[in-house]
């Protein structure tokens, strides 16, 4: 068990790695000896203005994000890229192309008005392809990036950031919300090729436009200073763990870890298969669903939090974000031998 003694497998606000919450308890009463809390600084204030700076360069740093893409640090959730996304990327053009693999993708694809496809047709008129590599409820990852053909590629990677190796040159525009790997609720970063800026559709209210933020470096309205604050303690971790790549294998052992425990029960399975199977989200489920309610019930009695599956699909799932640690996931395992020998 953790200090804390107890675990999150929730899929966002998850639980945060101990030192950045640690970190976040003592900023909250006097940040870097202003004898002020991080709550209550003015987004003008010059420490905080170098934050902002900072965090920025340790993630173009940490993702290898070139100069010619923007970095914007915007409020609210990665909901709101479904509609700010074609907003500002059709440029005039009628036709997208959205990939639908699972709930998210296809919210996604409701926002834009564009039609779902089951096998990828591309549309050579289309603005851009949007995908999302890791579908947190269905727990499903793409192997691949897909080949759009030239066509500019816009990925929801909420969940992939950070689990998944994703070379940023490779897409037009990635968002990802905050409260999974980037630290709590609030924020939504958007890193976006600066081409793509500045050619909103002319309707966009000035809040939805890519070019205001980016001219204002995401301070048009007075931004997110707290999930912008926390998105940098959760940088300087993943700097500390050894960079980003390490942490997608830790991600991948943790998944590994897990699925071989529900593999290798009786009583639980799993519905992804082999290939297609996310580190950062496990969806299983009892054979014998009646014992549902008691499993969940006994795992948090066990310290074993968030296990409840996504209501649309209902089941079990383990979301495994940074700040899930190995001994989580061992204690996750230990918790699904001792439930099937009594249960079994
Ligand atoms: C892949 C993906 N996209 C989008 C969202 C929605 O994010 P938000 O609640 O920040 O709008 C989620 C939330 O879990 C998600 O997992």
């Amino acid at each position: 068990m953790s200090a804390l003694g107890r675990y999150i497998f929730s899929a966002g606000p998850v639980m945060l790695p101990r030192p950045v919450r640690d970190r976040i308890r003592d900023d909250l009463v006097d940040w870097r000896g202003t004898g002020f809390s991080v709550l209550e600084l003015s987004q003008w204030d010059d420490a905080l203005l170098a934050m902002f700076d900072k965090v920025e360069a340790d993630l173009r740093e940490l993702l290898d994000v070139p100069d010619d893409y923007a970095v914007l640090f915007l409020h609210g959730g990665a909901s709101n890229q479904f509609a700010m996304v074609p907003m500002n990327l059709l440029c005039g053009r009628r036709h997208v192309d959205y990939l639908h693999t699972g709930l998210w993708s296809g919210k996604a694809v409701h926002d834009a008005r564009a039609p779902s496809m089951g096998e990828p047709r591309l549309d050579e008129r289309a603005a851009y392809l949007h995908y999302t590599p890791v579908e947190t409820v269905h727990g499903v990852q793409f192997d691949h990036v897909p080949d759009s053909g030239g066509t500019t590629l816009v990925a929801d990677i909420s969940s992939a950031l950070f689990s998944v190796d994703l070379d940023v040159r490779r897409f037009g525009l990635v968002y990802a919300s905050a409260q999974k790997n980037l630290g709590v609720v609030g924020m939504t970063l958007v890193i976006v090729h600066r081409d793509l800026i500045g050619h909103a559709d002319p309707r966009t209210p000035t809040t939805f436009d890519y070019a205001v933020h980016e001219r204002t470096r995401s301070r048009f309205t007075t931004p997110p200073i707290f999930p912008w604050y926390v998105a940098g303690l959760m940088l300087d971790w993943v700097r500390e763990q050894g960079g980003a790549a390490v942490a997608c294998a830790a991600s991948r052992r943790n998944a590994e870890l897990l699925y071989a425990a529900i593999d290798g029960s009786g009583l639980f399975t799993a519905p992804v298969e082999f290939g297609s199977r996310a580190s950062a989200s496990v969806p299983f489920h009892l054979t014998d669903t009646r014992l549902t309610g008691r499993f969940i019930a006994e795992a948090e009695a066990a310290g074993l939090h968030g296990l409840r599956g996504h209501p649309a699909l209902g089941g079990l799932r383990a979301c495994l974000y940074l700040g899930m640690p190995e001994a989580g996931v061992q204690a996750l395992t230990g918790f699904l031998k001792e439930f099937e020998a009594r249960h079994g």
